[in-house]
């Protein structure tokens, strides 16, 4: 039985917990949140944890196995310093931090770290992305050419604030929604070899909070990716992505799914076989973030690398500080 710390217990520390509730190798011990009455309202729901004051103290508790950073962004660090300080496993939500100044510290740090650490690109747990992998490996569509991604968000709700829309906290959608697809454009299109941002960046002069990018990346070997991404307030919702090759295109939706186009542009539907990330648990097969947690419960047990780990950790962040930087200077970076 895996014995499971959280750090900050709000929708994300909330969520892993409920899942963890799930699974019959795991029980979350203890819970540290800077605020005392979500730690409290945390215990009501999971009465057998600890509170704890600290993410030192959590970290270090012997009813600690694992400890789980679901804390704002911006305090991922104090986090991620508490956990390795004590060598135990650790999962930690995306992105790494906030800062170029943060990640020159944490990245040397978490990539020589010998215990786990996982980092939270959830769609890696999705059957959709596994089959868009192997499709790939296999050829599907040939030599990649390019690719498209649109997370568009026209239901954002966040008023002024709230951690998510302070820009300095957040990174606003450039770090944050778009984490996970720069991780999987990094996944499929190797390495990027420059960025150029165009960005809201939350002005404050708004009356409700509002955020947008577009970007274009270069990839090695020329394939070029276009990234749009959006907290937006009355528009429509999306998110996609499609990867253009030789022989065809892969588009996968949230709303629709995986699709494949020939040359010809005739569609087919992709159904991903419900093995294709493996049963670890009956129950919780269709649920990404519950696959992610059982994952990353089983690395922790069986030492077995997650599918996000330091590396894609360090990719991710790298593009993002990229297209930050881009979009404050207006300039092309180029890694
Ligand atoms: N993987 C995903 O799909 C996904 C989705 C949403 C958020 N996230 C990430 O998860 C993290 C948390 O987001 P959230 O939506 O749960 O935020 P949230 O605001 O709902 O919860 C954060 C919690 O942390 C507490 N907190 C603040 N400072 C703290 C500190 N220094 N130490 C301990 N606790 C502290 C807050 O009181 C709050 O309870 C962020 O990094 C976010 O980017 C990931």
């Amino acid at each position: 039985m895996l014995k499971v710390g959280i750090i900050g217990a709000g929708r994300m520390g909330n969520s892993h917990a409920d899942n963890l509730a799930k699974l019959d190798s795991a029980a979350v011990t203890a819970v540290y949140d800077i605020d005392p009455a979500k730690s409290d309202a945390f215990k009501a729901k999971f009465p057998n944890v600890s509170i704890k004051r600290s993410a030192a103290e959590l970290a270090s508790a012997p009813e600690v196995d694992l400890v789980i950073i679901a804390s704002p962004t911006y305090c991922h660090k104090e986090g991620i310093l508490a956990a390795v300080a004590t060598g135990k496993p650790i999962f930690c939500e995306k992105p790494l931090c906030r800062t170029a100044e943060d990640f020159k510290e944490l990245a040397p740090i978490v990539s020589a770290y010998e215990n786990l650490f996982a980092i939270g690109f959830v769609r890696r747990y999705s059957p959709g992305v596994a089959l868009m992998e192997k499709l790939i490996a296999d050829g599907k569509i040939g030599n990649i050419i390019c690719s498209s991604v649109c997370c568009i968000f026209g239901g954002f709700r966040r008023v002024w604030g709230d951690w998510f829309t302070d820009y300095e906290k957040s990174g606003g959608v450039m770090l944050d929604m778009l984490a996970h697809h720069c991780d999987l454009q990094n996944k499929f299109l190797g390495k990027p070899v420059s960025v150029y941002a165009q960005a809201m960046r939350l002005p404050k002069n708004l009356e409700k909070p509002r955020d947008y990018v577009s970007a274009t990346a270069t990839y090695e070997g020329g394939v070029i990716s276009n990234l749009e991404c959006s907290w937006l307030r009355g528009g429509p919702s999306d998110t996609y992505m499609t990867v253009y090759g030789e022989k065809g295109a892969l588009k996968l939706s949230d709303s629709e799914g995986l699709t494949f186009f020939d040359i010809g542009g005739e569609a087919t539907k992709m159904e991903a076989d419900e093995g294709i990330l493996g049963h670890l648990q009956e129950d919780i097969s269709g649920n990404m973030y519950a696959q992610e947690i059982a994952t990353i419960v089983d690395c922790a047990l069986t030492g077995k690398p997650p599918k996000a780990g330091a590396k894609e950790a360090i990719e991710a962040m790298t593009f993002g500080l990229g297209m930050i930087r881009s979009a404050e200077t207006g300039e092309i970076v180029r890694f």
